[in-house]
Protein backbone atom coordinates (compact mmCIF):
# COMPACT_ATOMS: atom_id res chain seq x y z
CA UNK A 1 0.00 0.00 0.00
CA UNK A 2 1.33 3.05 -1.37
CA UNK A 3 1.07 6.59 1.17
CA UNK A 4 -2.64 7.94 1.76
CA UNK A 5 -3.07 11.57 1.96
CA UNK A 6 -3.54 12.40 5.51
CA UNK A 7 -7.15 12.42 6.90
CA UNK A 8 -8.77 9.93 5.70
CA UNK A 9 -10.97 9.23 8.47
CA UNK A 10 -14.57 8.67 8.42
CA UNK A 11 -16.63 11.64 7.30
CA UNK A 12 -17.99 13.90 9.97
CA UNK A 13 -20.41 15.54 7.40
CA UNK A 14 -22.92 14.26 5.25
CA UNK A 15 -21.46 16.75 2.49
CA UNK A 16 -18.62 15.32 0.70
CA UNK A 17 -16.75 18.35 0.54
CA UNK A 18 -17.83 18.94 4.46
CA UNK A 19 -14.86 19.79 6.08
CA UNK A 20 -13.75 23.10 4.72
CA UNK A 21 -17.30 24.19 5.72
CA UNK A 22 -18.50 25.22 9.18
CA UNK A 23 -22.11 26.01 8.65
CA UNK A 24 -24.60 24.31 5.92
CA UNK A 25 -25.60 25.38 2.93
CA UNK A 26 -28.21 27.35 2.75
CA UNK A 27 -31.61 24.75 1.52
CA UNK A 28 -32.90 26.44 -1.46
CA UNK A 29 -28.94 26.53 -2.69
CA UNK A 30 -28.88 22.91 -1.72
CA UNK A 31 -32.05 21.98 -4.04
CA UNK A 32 -31.04 24.42 -6.71
CA UNK A 33 -27.48 22.71 -7.02
CA UNK A 34 -28.67 18.92 -6.66
CA UNK A 35 -29.11 16.66 -9.77
CA UNK A 36 -29.47 13.73 -8.14
CA UNK A 37 -33.24 13.87 -9.05
CA UNK A 38 -32.01 13.68 -12.53
CA UNK A 39 -28.62 12.21 -12.82
CA UNK A 40 -29.55 9.09 -10.97
CA UNK A 41 -30.47 7.41 -13.86
CA UNK A 42 -26.42 6.74 -13.78
CA UNK A 43 -26.14 4.57 -11.04
CA UNK A 44 -25.54 1.51 -12.80
CA UNK A 45 -22.70 3.27 -14.63
CA UNK A 46 -21.28 4.99 -11.20
CA UNK A 47 -21.55 1.69 -9.27
CA UNK A 48 -20.25 0.09 -12.31
CA UNK A 49 -16.72 2.80 -13.11
CA UNK A 50 -16.44 2.65 -9.23
CA UNK A 51 -15.93 -1.53 -9.42
CA UNK A 52 -13.50 -0.52 -11.99
CA UNK A 53 -11.95 2.17 -10.17
CA UNK A 54 -11.80 -0.02 -7.29
CA UNK A 55 -10.12 -3.24 -9.12
CA UNK A 56 -7.33 -0.59 -10.16
CA UNK A 57 -6.73 0.91 -7.04
CA UNK A 58 -6.26 -2.86 -5.54
CA UNK A 59 -3.95 -4.30 -8.63
CA UNK A 60 -1.69 -1.03 -8.17
CA UNK A 61 -1.13 -1.30 -4.11
CA UNK A 62 -2.87 2.24 -4.20
CA UNK A 63 -5.07 0.51 -1.31
CA UNK A 64 -4.31 -2.69 -0.48
CA UNK A 65 -6.26 -6.04 -2.08
CA UNK A 66 -8.58 -7.03 1.05
CA UNK A 67 -9.84 -3.22 1.10
CA UNK A 68 -10.55 -3.15 -2.79
CA UNK A 69 -12.39 -6.70 -2.53
CA UNK A 70 -14.22 -4.80 0.28
CA UNK A 71 -15.37 -1.99 -1.84
CA UNK A 72 -15.86 -3.97 -4.62
CA UNK A 73 -18.16 -6.81 -2.79
CA UNK A 74 -20.23 -3.47 -1.38
CA UNK A 75 -20.69 -1.96 -4.53
CA UNK A 76 -21.59 -5.46 -5.79
CA UNK A 77 -23.86 -5.06 -3.30
CA UNK A 78 -25.60 -2.08 -3.93
CA UNK A 79 -25.69 -2.98 -7.54
CA UNK A 80 -27.98 -6.02 -6.56
CA UNK A 81 -30.07 -4.05 -3.72
CA UNK A 82 -30.95 -1.01 -6.23
CA UNK A 83 -32.00 -3.28 -9.13
CA UNK A 84 -33.99 -2.28 -11.06
CA UNK A 85 -35.59 0.65 -10.28
CA UNK A 86 -32.26 2.62 -8.76
CA UNK A 87 -31.97 4.27 -5.53
CA UNK A 88 -34.49 6.48 -3.78
CA UNK A 89 -34.40 10.25 -4.66
CA UNK A 90 -33.29 11.64 -0.86
CA UNK A 91 -31.86 15.36 -0.63
CA UNK A 92 -28.40 13.53 -1.20
CA UNK A 93 -26.29 16.35 -3.97
CA UNK A 94 -25.90 13.71 -6.96
CA UNK A 95 -26.26 10.15 -7.55
CA UNK A 96 -22.03 10.19 -6.88
CA UNK A 97 -22.35 11.40 -3.59
CA UNK A 98 -25.58 8.95 -3.04
CA UNK A 99 -23.22 5.95 -4.01
CA UNK A 100 -20.41 6.88 -1.48
CA UNK A 101 -23.36 7.65 1.60
CA UNK A 102 -24.91 4.37 0.64
CA UNK A 103 -21.54 2.34 0.54
CA UNK A 104 -20.25 4.63 4.10
CA UNK A 105 -23.66 2.74 5.45
CA UNK A 106 -23.21 -0.55 4.59
CA UNK A 107 -19.22 -0.50 5.10
CA UNK A 108 -18.20 1.50 7.58
CA UNK A 109 -15.16 3.96 6.67
CA UNK A 110 -13.44 1.87 4.47
CA UNK A 111 -16.36 3.65 1.78
CA UNK A 112 -13.78 6.56 2.21
CA UNK A 113 -10.90 4.73 0.69
CA UNK A 114 -13.04 4.28 -3.16
CA UNK A 115 -12.43 8.10 -3.55
CA UNK A 116 -8.74 8.17 -3.78
CA UNK A 117 -6.80 9.32 -6.89
CA UNK A 118 -10.22 10.21 -8.29
CA UNK A 119 -12.42 13.59 -7.92
CA UNK A 120 -16.25 13.35 -9.03
CA UNK A 121 -15.05 15.67 -11.93
CA UNK A 122 -13.81 12.76 -13.99
CA UNK A 123 -15.92 10.22 -12.08
CA UNK A 124 -19.25 12.19 -13.47
CA UNK A 125 -17.67 12.76 -17.14
CA UNK A 126 -16.99 8.62 -17.19
CA UNK A 127 -20.63 8.07 -15.82
CA UNK A 128 -21.73 10.42 -18.63
CA UNK A 129 -20.23 8.59 -21.45
CA UNK A 130 -20.79 5.49 -20.29
CA UNK A 131 -24.50 6.48 -20.58
CA UNK A 132 -24.43 7.74 -23.47
CA UNK A 133 -22.78 5.13 -24.98
CA UNK A 134 -25.60 2.76 -24.04
CA UNK A 135 -27.94 5.42 -25.18
CA UNK A 136 -26.39 5.01 -28.77
CA UNK A 137 -26.81 1.81 -29.09
CA UNK A 138 -30.45 2.19 -28.24
CA UNK A 139 -30.65 4.55 -30.70
CA UNK A 140 -29.03 2.15 -33.35
CA UNK A 141 -31.66 -0.52 -32.33
CA UNK A 142 -34.77 1.95 -32.60
CA UNK A 143 -33.66 3.57 -35.84
CA UNK A 144 -33.03 0.34 -37.49
CA UNK A 145 -36.61 -0.40 -36.57
CA UNK A 146 -37.96 2.76 -37.44
CA UNK A 147 -36.37 1.53 -40.93
CA UNK A 148 -37.74 -2.09 -40.59
CA UNK A 149 -41.14 -0.23 -40.71
CA UNK A 150 -40.77 1.94 -43.73
CA UNK A 151 -39.13 -1.13 -45.60
CA UNK A 152 -42.45 -3.57 -44.66
CA UNK A 153 -44.62 -0.32 -46.03
CA UNK A 154 -42.47 0.38 -49.13
CA UNK A 155 -42.84 -3.61 -49.60
CA UNK A 156 -46.98 -4.03 -49.23
CA UNK A 157 -47.18 -0.97 -51.42
CA UNK A 158 -44.92 -1.34 -54.26
CA UNK A 159 -47.53 -1.03 -57.06
CA UNK A 160 -48.58 2.39 -55.20
CA UNK A 161 -47.96 5.28 -57.89
CA UNK A 162 -48.25 8.45 -57.04
CA UNK A 163 -47.41 12.55 -57.86
CA UNK A 164 -44.17 13.12 -56.20
CA UNK A 165 -43.66 16.94 -55.78
CA UNK A 166 -41.21 19.74 -56.05
CA UNK A 167 -42.35 23.35 -54.35
CA UNK A 168 -45.62 20.84 -53.29
CA UNK A 169 -46.71 20.87 -56.82
CA UNK A 170 -47.76 18.00 -58.80
CA UNK A 171 -44.01 17.37 -60.36
CA UNK A 172 -43.85 13.98 -61.60
CA UNK A 173 -45.41 10.45 -60.72
CA UNK A 174 -43.10 8.41 -58.24
CA UNK A 175 -43.48 4.48 -56.16
CA UNK A 176 -44.96 5.38 -53.11
CA UNK A 177 -42.14 2.48 -52.50
CA UNK A 178 -39.84 4.98 -53.35
CA UNK A 179 -40.86 7.91 -51.42
CA UNK A 180 -40.64 5.83 -48.11
CA UNK A 181 -37.26 4.46 -49.41
CA UNK A 182 -36.08 7.62 -49.39
CA UNK A 183 -36.50 7.87 -45.64
CA UNK A 184 -35.11 4.45 -44.70
CA UNK A 185 -31.34 5.97 -46.31
CA UNK A 186 -32.07 9.36 -44.34
CA UNK A 187 -32.21 6.50 -41.15
CA UNK A 188 -29.12 5.06 -42.53
CA UNK A 189 -26.94 7.79 -42.26
CA UNK A 190 -28.74 8.91 -38.82
CA UNK A 191 -27.36 5.49 -37.50
CA UNK A 192 -23.62 6.33 -39.14
CA UNK A 193 -23.87 9.20 -37.43
CA UNK A 194 -24.67 8.08 -34.05
CA UNK A 195 -21.75 5.54 -34.16
CA UNK A 196 -19.59 8.17 -35.58
CA UNK A 197 -20.57 9.85 -32.06
CA UNK A 198 -20.32 6.83 -30.30
CA UNK A 199 -16.97 6.35 -31.36
CA UNK A 200 -15.82 9.28 -29.67
CA UNK A 201 -17.92 8.96 -26.21
CA UNK A 202 -16.03 5.91 -25.98
CA UNK A 203 -12.72 7.36 -24.29
CA UNK A 204 -11.95 7.08 -20.70
CA UNK A 205 -11.74 10.28 -18.47
CA UNK A 206 -11.15 8.70 -15.50
CA UNK A 207 -7.95 9.47 -14.04
CA UNK A 208 -7.80 13.05 -14.88
CA UNK A 209 -8.91 13.20 -11.00
CA UNK A 210 -10.05 16.86 -10.86
CA UNK A 211 -8.38 18.24 -13.79
CA UNK A 212 -4.43 17.81 -12.95
CA UNK A 213 -3.96 13.91 -12.61
CA UNK A 214 -3.06 12.53 -9.59
CA UNK A 215 -0.02 11.77 -7.94
CA UNK A 216 -1.06 7.88 -7.25
CA UNK A 217 0.35 5.30 -9.42
CA UNK A 218 -2.99 4.74 -10.96
CA UNK A 219 -3.55 2.51 -13.84
CA UNK A 220 -6.22 4.13 -16.27
CA UNK A 221 -5.67 1.79 -19.06
CA UNK A 222 -6.49 -0.88 -17.00
CA UNK A 223 -9.52 0.67 -16.21
CA UNK A 224 -10.74 1.64 -20.02
CA UNK A 225 -10.43 -1.81 -20.57
CA UNK A 226 -12.54 -2.79 -17.60
CA UNK A 227 -15.02 -0.62 -18.79
CA UNK A 228 -14.91 -1.34 -22.76
CA UNK A 229 -13.41 1.74 -23.79
CA UNK A 230 -11.58 2.15 -26.38
CA UNK A 231 -8.76 4.20 -24.82
CA UNK A 232 -8.41 6.91 -22.75
CA UNK A 233 -8.56 11.20 -23.18
CA UNK A 234 -4.86 11.92 -23.53
CA UNK A 235 -5.04 15.35 -21.35
CA UNK A 236 -6.42 15.74 -17.95
CA UNK A 237 -8.37 18.98 -18.34
CA UNK A 238 -9.46 17.91 -22.01
CA UNK A 239 -11.58 14.48 -20.18
CA UNK A 240 -13.04 16.84 -17.49
CA UNK A 241 -13.78 19.68 -19.04
CA UNK A 242 -15.68 19.44 -22.49
CA UNK A 243 -18.42 17.48 -23.18
CA UNK A 244 -18.31 18.33 -26.96
CA UNK A 245 -19.46 13.84 -26.92
CA UNK A 246 -22.55 14.88 -26.00
CA UNK A 247 -23.30 17.77 -28.23
CA UNK A 248 -22.41 15.19 -31.04
CA UNK A 249 -25.13 13.06 -29.72
CA UNK A 250 -27.60 15.90 -29.30
CA UNK A 251 -26.23 16.54 -32.93
CA UNK A 252 -27.00 12.98 -34.37
CA UNK A 253 -30.55 12.86 -32.44
CA UNK A 254 -31.37 16.67 -33.70
CA UNK A 255 -31.11 15.20 -37.51
CA UNK A 256 -33.02 12.15 -36.70
CA UNK A 257 -35.69 14.51 -35.72
CA UNK A 258 -35.72 16.57 -38.85
CA UNK A 259 -36.15 13.06 -40.60
CA UNK A 260 -39.02 12.35 -38.63
CA UNK A 261 -40.39 15.74 -38.51
CA UNK A 262 -40.48 15.80 -42.05
CA UNK A 263 -41.85 12.49 -42.31
CA UNK A 264 -44.44 13.17 -39.71
CA UNK A 265 -45.87 16.38 -42.03
CA UNK A 266 -45.81 14.33 -44.43
CA UNK A 267 -48.12 11.67 -43.11
CA UNK A 268 -50.25 14.44 -42.01
CA UNK A 269 -50.46 15.71 -45.30
CA UNK A 270 -51.63 12.47 -46.44
CA UNK A 271 -54.28 11.67 -44.07
CA UNK A 272 -56.31 14.87 -44.52
CA UNK A 273 -59.35 14.76 -46.69
CA UNK A 274 -57.65 16.88 -49.52
CA UNK A 275 -55.38 14.36 -50.13
CA UNK A 276 -56.80 10.61 -48.43
CA UNK A 277 -53.61 8.88 -50.02
CA UNK A 278 -53.05 7.10 -46.71
CA UNK A 279 -55.47 5.24 -43.96
CA UNK A 280 -53.79 5.77 -40.61
CA UNK A 281 -54.35 3.18 -38.03
CA UNK A 282 -56.81 3.61 -35.43
CA UNK A 283 -54.42 3.19 -32.47
CA UNK A 284 -52.60 5.89 -33.62
CA UNK A 285 -54.77 8.55 -33.93
CA UNK A 286 -56.91 10.41 -31.45
CA UNK A 287 -60.90 11.95 -31.83
CA UNK A 288 -61.85 15.18 -30.87
CA UNK A 289 -64.35 15.85 -27.85
CA UNK A 290 -66.51 17.98 -30.00
CA UNK A 291 -66.13 16.91 -33.76
CA UNK A 292 -67.72 13.53 -34.07
CA UNK A 293 -66.66 12.88 -37.29
CA UNK A 294 -62.90 13.58 -35.91
CA UNK A 295 -59.56 11.14 -36.06
CA UNK A 296 -56.78 13.04 -35.71
CA UNK A 297 -53.24 12.06 -36.52
CA UNK A 298 -51.90 13.09 -32.88
CA UNK A 299 -48.91 10.55 -33.18
CA UNK A 300 -47.02 12.45 -35.96
CA UNK A 301 -48.16 15.84 -34.94
CA UNK A 302 -46.66 15.44 -31.56
CA UNK A 303 -43.38 13.89 -33.35
CA UNK A 304 -43.40 17.00 -35.51
CA UNK A 305 -43.86 19.13 -32.54
CA UNK A 306 -41.45 17.76 -30.32
CA UNK A 307 -38.37 17.65 -33.02
CA UNK A 308 -38.28 21.62 -31.59
CA UNK A 309 -37.19 20.41 -27.99
CA UNK A 310 -34.60 18.41 -29.09
CA UNK A 311 -33.45 21.11 -31.04
CA UNK A 312 -33.43 23.10 -28.23
CA UNK A 313 -31.39 20.55 -25.95
CA UNK A 314 -28.76 20.87 -28.50
CA UNK A 315 -28.68 24.43 -28.30
CA UNK A 316 -28.91 24.82 -24.74
CA UNK A 317 -25.79 22.76 -24.24
CA UNK A 318 -23.79 24.66 -26.75
CA UNK A 319 -24.86 27.45 -24.81
CA UNK A 320 -23.80 26.52 -21.81
CA UNK A 321 -20.48 25.43 -22.94
CA UNK A 322 -18.96 28.63 -25.28
CA UNK A 323 -18.19 30.85 -22.30
CA UNK A 324 -16.66 28.38 -19.87
CA UNK A 325 -13.06 28.39 -18.78
CA UNK A 326 -11.15 25.37 -18.45
CA UNK A 327 -11.56 22.89 -16.76
CA UNK A 328 -14.78 21.86 -14.97
CA UNK A 329 -17.71 24.41 -13.63
CA UNK A 330 -21.03 23.52 -12.65
CA UNK A 331 -22.40 24.97 -15.64
CA UNK A 332 -21.51 21.36 -17.18
CA UNK A 333 -24.19 19.73 -14.78
CA UNK A 334 -26.99 21.14 -17.54
CA UNK A 335 -25.21 18.65 -20.18
CA UNK A 336 -27.42 15.64 -18.53
CA UNK A 337 -31.07 17.26 -18.60
CA UNK A 338 -30.39 17.93 -22.29
CA UNK A 339 -29.19 14.68 -23.38
CA UNK A 340 -31.54 12.40 -21.48
CA UNK A 341 -34.35 14.66 -22.74
CA UNK A 342 -32.94 14.36 -25.77
CA UNK A 343 -32.67 10.20 -25.90
CA UNK A 344 -35.92 9.69 -24.24
CA UNK A 345 -37.91 12.08 -26.20
CA UNK A 346 -36.01 10.61 -30.00
CA UNK A 347 -36.05 7.08 -28.71
CA UNK A 348 -39.88 7.57 -28.27
CA UNK A 349 -40.52 9.08 -31.51
CA UNK A 350 -38.48 6.58 -33.45
CA UNK A 351 -40.91 3.93 -31.63
CA UNK A 352 -44.07 5.61 -32.26
CA UNK A 353 -43.11 6.24 -36.13
CA UNK A 354 -42.38 2.29 -36.30
CA UNK A 355 -45.47 1.80 -34.81
CA UNK A 356 -47.82 3.70 -36.73
CA UNK A 357 -46.09 3.23 -40.14
CA UNK A 358 -46.75 -0.68 -39.56
CA UNK A 359 -50.81 -0.12 -39.77
CA UNK A 360 -50.88 2.56 -42.33
CA UNK A 361 -52.31 1.42 -45.84
CA UNK A 362 -52.24 2.92 -49.31
CA UNK A 363 -55.40 4.33 -50.75
CA UNK A 364 -54.11 3.28 -54.46
CA UNK A 365 -57.77 4.67 -55.77
CA UNK A 366 -57.13 7.94 -53.96
CA UNK A 367 -53.41 8.04 -55.32
CA UNK A 368 -54.10 7.04 -58.95
CA UNK A 369 -57.07 10.10 -58.65
CA UNK A 370 -55.11 12.50 -57.57
CA UNK A 371 -52.63 11.26 -61.21
CA UNK A 372 -55.76 11.59 -63.74
CA UNK A 373 -55.98 14.53 -66.17
CA UNK A 374 -52.79 15.79 -64.92
CA UNK A 375 -49.79 17.20 -66.70
CA UNK A 376 -46.43 15.55 -64.60
CA UNK A 377 -45.77 13.87 -67.73
CA UNK A 378 -44.59 17.09 -69.66
CA UNK A 379 -40.94 16.09 -68.96
CA UNK A 380 -41.82 12.96 -70.18
CA UNK A 381 -43.12 14.84 -73.90
CA UNK A 382 -39.59 17.27 -73.50
CA UNK A 383 -37.17 14.01 -72.78
CA UNK A 384 -38.91 11.88 -76.02
CA UNK A 385 -38.34 14.95 -78.43
CA UNK A 386 -35.28 15.62 -77.07
CA UNK A 387 -34.18 11.65 -77.87
CA UNK A 388 -34.98 12.26 -81.48
CA UNK A 389 -32.94 14.99 -81.84
CA UNK A 390 -34.62 18.39 -80.47
CA UNK A 391 -32.31 20.77 -78.42
CA UNK A 392 -33.78 19.96 -75.05
CA UNK A 393 -34.35 23.88 -74.46
CA UNK A 394 -36.64 23.51 -77.90
CA UNK A 395 -38.14 20.66 -76.74
CA UNK A 396 -39.28 21.82 -73.52
CA UNK A 397 -40.64 25.28 -75.19
CA UNK A 398 -42.39 23.00 -77.25
CA UNK A 399 -43.76 20.75 -74.63
CA UNK A 400 -44.93 23.51 -72.25
CA UNK A 401 -47.37 24.50 -75.54
CA UNK A 402 -48.70 21.03 -75.34
CA UNK A 403 -49.75 21.90 -71.91
CA UNK A 404 -51.18 25.18 -71.86
CA UNK A 405 -53.46 23.38 -74.95
CA UNK A 406 -54.69 20.71 -72.50
CA UNK A 407 -55.06 22.83 -70.23
CA UNK A 408 -57.44 25.02 -72.33
CA UNK A 409 -59.21 21.59 -73.21
CA UNK A 410 -59.62 20.44 -69.72
CA UNK A 411 -57.88 17.27 -70.75
CA UNK A 412 -54.81 15.73 -68.91
CA UNK A 413 -51.62 15.09 -71.29
CA UNK A 414 -52.50 11.61 -71.41
CA UNK A 415 -55.91 11.87 -72.60
CA UNK A 416 -54.58 13.57 -75.94
CA UNK A 417 -54.97 11.62 -78.96
CA UNK A 418 -51.49 10.50 -81.30
CA UNK A 419 -53.23 13.68 -84.14
CA UNK A 420 -53.56 16.13 -81.28
CA UNK A 421 -49.92 15.75 -80.32
CA UNK A 422 -48.92 15.45 -83.79
CA UNK A 423 -49.71 19.15 -84.59
CA UNK A 424 -46.93 20.23 -82.67
CA UNK A 425 -44.21 18.12 -84.07
CA UNK A 426 -44.10 15.81 -87.12
CA UNK A 427 -41.26 14.31 -84.62
CA UNK A 428 -44.35 12.96 -82.88
CA UNK A 429 -45.23 9.41 -82.82
CA UNK A 430 -48.22 7.28 -82.19
CA UNK A 431 -46.39 5.90 -79.66
CA UNK A 432 -46.18 9.15 -76.99
CA UNK A 433 -49.64 9.03 -75.30
CA UNK A 434 -48.54 5.44 -74.26
CA UNK A 435 -45.56 6.61 -72.70
CA UNK A 436 -47.20 9.39 -70.77
CA UNK A 437 -49.16 7.09 -68.16
CA UNK A 438 -48.23 7.64 -64.82
CA UNK A 439 -47.22 3.91 -64.95
CA UNK A 440 -45.06 4.42 -68.00
CA UNK A 441 -43.64 8.00 -66.88
CA UNK A 442 -42.81 5.38 -63.46
CA UNK A 443 -41.15 2.99 -65.06
CA UNK A 444 -39.22 5.06 -67.65
CA UNK A 445 -37.23 6.11 -64.71
CA UNK A 446 -34.68 3.48 -65.19
CA UNK A 447 -31.45 5.37 -64.05
CA UNK A 448 -29.39 3.62 -60.62
CA UNK A 449 -31.45 5.48 -57.95
CA UNK A 450 -34.52 5.96 -60.22
CA UNK A 451 -38.26 5.57 -59.45
CA UNK A 452 -38.43 3.00 -62.29
CA UNK A 453 -40.11 -0.38 -60.51
CA UNK A 454 -37.01 -2.40 -61.57
CA UNK A 455 -34.95 0.12 -60.10
CA UNK A 456 -36.70 0.16 -56.79
CA UNK A 457 -36.81 -3.24 -56.08
CA UNK A 458 -32.93 -3.49 -56.19
CA UNK A 459 -32.96 -0.65 -54.09
CA UNK A 460 -35.22 -2.26 -51.55
CA UNK A 461 -33.15 -5.66 -51.59
CA UNK A 462 -29.95 -3.15 -50.97
CA UNK A 463 -31.68 -1.76 -47.58
CA UNK A 464 -32.88 -4.69 -46.70
CA UNK A 465 -28.86 -6.12 -46.45
CA UNK A 466 -27.85 -2.59 -44.97
CA UNK A 467 -30.58 -2.57 -42.77
CA UNK A 468 -30.08 -5.88 -41.28
N1 LIG B 1 -23.36 16.68 -10.28
C1 LIG B 1 -22.15 17.18 -10.82
C2 LIG B 1 -22.28 17.33 -12.33
O1 LIG B 1 -23.15 16.74 -12.87
C3 LIG B 1 -21.04 16.25 -10.49
C4 LIG B 1 -19.67 16.88 -10.50
C5 LIG B 1 -19.51 17.75 -9.35
N2 LIG B 1 -18.21 18.29 -9.31
C6 LIG B 1 -17.92 19.42 -8.62
N3 LIG B 1 -16.74 19.84 -8.66
N4 LIG B 1 -18.86 20.04 -7.97
O2 LIG B 1 -21.52 18.02 -12.97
Amino acid sequence: MTDLPKNTGAHTSAKLWGGRFAGGVEAALHQFQASLPFDARMWREDITASIAHARMLGATGIITAEDADGLIAGLQALLAAWEPDGPEIDAQEDIHSKVEAALRAALGPLAGKLHTARSRNDQVATDFRLYLRNGCDQLDAALQEAQRALLACAETHLDVVMPGFTHLQHAQPVLAAHHLLAYVWMLARDRERVADARRRINRLPLGAAALAGTQFPIDRAMVARELGFAGVLENSLDAVADRDFAVEFLAACSLTMVHLSRLCEEIILWASQEFAWIELPEGYCTGSSIMPQKKNPDGAELIRGKSGRVFGDLLGLLTALKGLPLAYNKDLQEDKEAAFDALDTTLACLRITAGMLRGITFRRDRTLAALAGEMSAATEIADYLAAKGLPFRDAHHLSGEIVRYAESRGKGLADLSPAELRRFSPLIGDDLPLRLTPQAVVAAKTSHGGTAPERVREQLARARAEVG
